[in-house]
């Protein structure tokens, strides 16, 4: 009943509040209303999805057509459901490894003129074994994305209804910076449903919570990290990892030569030594763009701030953890929630425990790090302005690739029905563009072209 009220409400006040992130090429009036998003590959206009050179061809976007379970129950309502159709409907289709919104790309994994070389995988380290000048080479290349406006991506800056602005000409898109996009897309994830001026509806999450937790935030790290090699012209670039699993009561990487310490003068803020200092956050205000009808348009709004970590009575996840994670079979269980058990998803999610018990005051694994960081880390749309973020979803992100080379398992342990929204495995996951089901990311590693220095098996940890 509450429900179906609900959508009455939104249906009489407004629905398709939202936007989203797009190439460049596709932020025209023409493209958003044709709903078409084929741009041409190089000079030659006739060149769409590089079709000339037998790249790929534009086509209708496939979506994922299975019931979806979890909480949200509306329909029609919130713009990211069958995404990205309420969008576009047509994109390019790329033909064997080629990839990306133009087909001008290779498949994470492939290189060469024609994508049809394997690439030699990228190994994601500790941070702890970088060398004083990778160290630095990693945090340059942070600092150069921060500050350089994203290549091909833009943000929209208003929802859907507004997407073209009052006069219906003026496409309402924004530029933003390499590393903004990354905080961007998590924002937008993770946002809620609008029904109305301040009327949110908060139990959506498309990141999280869900099976696609785990494929959603490795192709978010896999884009930054190609993003991160083109900008710094090194396609052997590989982001470091952060074995956060101390069982400390202090961040080991929170250090002003690595992801900053604290500031003496005030806790909540990052020291004045460090970079990170300096970083504006972006996409904090949830509770103003619900009421004002609007979405993080990137605006700075601010410094990253880490919250008092409570020394001596919290403490990190351990190894022990861990391995009691990896020994869980199942990727995940009905109903895919929070609530699942006995799933390897939520225990390393962390709402169940590592042994995959069912607790309701669990908070372990990804969930504790996020929340004994505090500040801008515990706050999921925000999340990612932290640096820290980067490295703690990779070493999350690598002991899910642990777990699959235990279990090698097969595409079909991937729940294709009945997941929360955005959760099933061939949904295409939000707002990622050109659209990629949670499926295509639910291989090893090595087939996405990178690897992990790192051994979490049994032998090491006897
Ligand atoms: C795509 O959207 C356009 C514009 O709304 C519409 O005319 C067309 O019928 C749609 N095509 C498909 C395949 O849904
Ligand atoms: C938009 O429309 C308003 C009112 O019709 C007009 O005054 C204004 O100049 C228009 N703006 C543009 C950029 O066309
Ligand atoms: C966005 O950046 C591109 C490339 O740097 C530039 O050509 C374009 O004018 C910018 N657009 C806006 C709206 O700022
Ligand atoms: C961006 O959003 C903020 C509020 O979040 C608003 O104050 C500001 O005017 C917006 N900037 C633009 C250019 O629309
Ligand atoms: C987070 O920080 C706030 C104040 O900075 C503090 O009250 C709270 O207890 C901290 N939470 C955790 C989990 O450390
Ligand atoms: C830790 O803090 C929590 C709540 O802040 C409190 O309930 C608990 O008793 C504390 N534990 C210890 C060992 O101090
Ligand atoms: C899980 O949580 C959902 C939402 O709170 C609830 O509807 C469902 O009954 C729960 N399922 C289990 C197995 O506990
Ligand atoms: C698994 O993936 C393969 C190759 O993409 C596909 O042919 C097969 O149908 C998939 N299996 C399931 C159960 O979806």
């Amino acid at each position: 009943m509450k429900f179906i009220c609900v959508g009455f409400f939104c249906l009489l006040v407004g629905t398709n509040l939202a936007g989203a992130q797009f190439p460049r090429a596709c932020c025209t009036v023409e493209s958003i209303q044709t709903k078409q998003c084929c741009p041409a590959l190089g000079s030659d206009p006739a060149n769409i999805c590089g079709a000339l050179e037998g790249r790929g061809s534009c086509v209708a976007v496939r979506v994922d057509t299975k019931p979806w379970g979890g909480p949200y129950r509306l329909r029609n309502v919130d713009d990211r459901e069958r995404w990205p159709t309420k969008f576009f409907n047509q994109t390019c289709r790329c033909n064997g490894n080629f990839a990306g919104f133009n087909c001008g790309q290779c498949k994470f994994g492939w290189t060469g003129p024609n994508c049809d070389q394997r690439k030699a995988p990228v190994v994601r380290r500790d941070i702890h074994s970088l060398s004083p000048g990778e160290l630095v080479e990693f945090l340059d290349v942070l600092d150069l994305a921060k500050s350089t406006i994203h290549p091909d991506y833009m943000i929209a800056t208003q929802h859907w209804l507004g997407l073209l602005g009052p006069n219906g000409t003026e496409p309402q898109f924004s530029n933003i910076s390499i590393y903004d996009f990354f905080v961007w897309q998590h924002y937008y994830s993770v946002r809620d449903t609008l029904l109305g001026p301040g009327r949110p509806f908060k139990a959506i999450d498309f990141s999280h919570k869900g099976p696609a937790f785990i494929t959603w935030h490795r192709y978010h790290l896999l884009s930054l990290e190609r993003d991160l090699q083109r900008l710094s012209g090194n396609e052997n670039f590989a982001i470091p990892f952060w074995n956060f699993a101390t069982g400390q009561s202090e961040c080991d990487v929170c250090r002003d030569d690595m992801l900053g310490a604290r500031d003496p003068a005030n806790p909540s803020l990052i020291s004045r030594q460090s970079r990170f200092s300096r970083w504006g956050v972006v996409c904090n205000s949830l509770d103003d763009y619900n009421r004002l009808v609007t979405l993080c348009n990137g605006t700075n709004e601010g410094f990253i701030q880490r919250g008092a970590m409570e020394g001596g009575n919290m403490s990190l996840p351990t190894m022990s953890d861990v391995r009691s994670c990896l020994g869980i079979r199942d990727f995940d269980s009905p109903p895919y929630f929070t609530n699942s058990s006995f799933s390897f998803r939520n225990a390393l999610e962390g709402y169940e425990r590592p042994d995959g018990e069912l607790d309701e005051t669990v908070n372990n694994l990804h969930n504790l790090v996020h929340s004994m960081l505090n500040g801008t880390s515990a706050l999921s749309h925000s999340a990612a302005n932290d640096p820290i973020f980067v490295v703690l979803h990779a070493f999350t992100d690598a002991i899910f690739d642990e777990w699959m080379r235990r279990f090698v398992p097969s595409n079909g342990t991937f729940p294709d029905e009945m997941a929360p929204i955005g959760h099933n495995r061939d949904y295409n996951m939000v707002p990622f563009f050109p659209p990629i089901t949670n499926e295509e990311i639910y291989v090893a590693s090595e087939q996405l072209g990178y690897s992990y220095a790192i051994a979490l098996g049994k032998r090491s940890y006897i």
